[in-house]
């Protein structure tokens, strides 16, 4: 089995991680920005797997799926989402796209990780929360990778139910803030030091080094990266200040 992964602050890559570890899986693994990301597309088994946001699936991976359509016939395809709190049918929403150009869903988890909006203070949970979650993740996955084993693999988010969930829980409230790409990164050019740690690492290559301060542009997929692991917390995105860099280094 082979798989791709979108992760801003490391929850997603650490659980397929695990998983795979958990099943003594030795197959390609690669960050959706991989230049050599298609070779996922060699084995017929592919887990995808991304931060669920607003109960709906990143820009980019929407894009990977959609830009990809015609690799996906017949391609038994594993989902997995990471969520703070409430995902809904976060892996529904993959599986409703890829089951369009032919995919067959095997199965989905959603596990609940540390939140990485670090610029909003109502979500921040304190640094040992955060690693008893990760505690939690760790052994929720554990048994699911048993169970896999055993040939039974879980459906979470892909019901009718948990449709209804997500698109009431929060679809239906923030739809517009997934349908694209986001124009909203806003860096402080007052705190940078241009050290270029955001535009290295960003996905989407959204942002530049001009004249020794770092600039956005417009195609950000909201993963939190940037804001994350910034310096000098010179980013933000949702909200006004950084209250508290996420990153799964801290939690484990
Ligand atoms: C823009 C954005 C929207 C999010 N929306 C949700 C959400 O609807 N429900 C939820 O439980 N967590 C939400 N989260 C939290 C992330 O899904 C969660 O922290 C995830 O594990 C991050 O994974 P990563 O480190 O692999 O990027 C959101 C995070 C971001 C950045
Ligand atoms: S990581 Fe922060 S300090 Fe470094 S270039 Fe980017 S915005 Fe500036
Ligand atoms: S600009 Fe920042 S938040 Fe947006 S995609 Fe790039 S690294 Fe992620």
């Amino acid at each position: 089995m082979n798989a791709v992964y979108l992760s801003g602050t490391g929850n997603t890559r650490h659980i397929v991680n695990r998983l795979l570890d958990e099943l003594g899986n030795k197959g390609t693994v690669l960050p959706i920005e991989s230049e050599d990301v298609k070779t996922v597309f060699a084995s017929d088994e592919i887990i995808i797997a991304y931060p669920t946001q607003f109960s709906n699936i990143p820009y980019l991976v929407r894009d990977f799926i959609n830009n990809n359509q015609n690799e996906w016939k017949d391609k038994k395809i594993f989902l997995i989402t990471t969520m703070g709190m409430f995902a809904g049918d976060g892996t529904g929403c993959a599986a409703r796209l890829l089951k369009k150009y032919g995919a067959v869903i095997s199965g989905g988890i959603q596990i609940i990780m540390p939140d990485s909006v670090c610029d909003c203070k109502a979500l921040k949970k304190t640094v040992q929360q955060n690693k008893e979650i990760v505690t939690k993740a760790e052994n929720k996955i554990k048994g699911i990778a048993a169970q896999m084993k055993a040939g039974k693999y879980p459906q979470e988010g892909l019901s009718f139910w948990s449709h209804l969930a997500g698109f009431f829980g929060q679809r239906l409230w923030f739809y517009n803030k997934t349908t694209g790409y986001s124009k909203k990164i806003k860096i402080d050019s007052d705190k940078c030091i241009g050290c270029g740690i955001c535009g290295n690492g960003c996905p989407t290559h959204n942002i530049k080094i001009e004249n020794g301060k770092a600039v956005a542009d417009v195609k950000c997929t909201m993963c939190y990266r940037c804001i994350s692991y910034c310096p000098k917390q010179a980013i933000t995105l949702l909200g006004k200040e950084v209250v508290q860099q996420a990153g799964i280094e801290k939690y484990t």
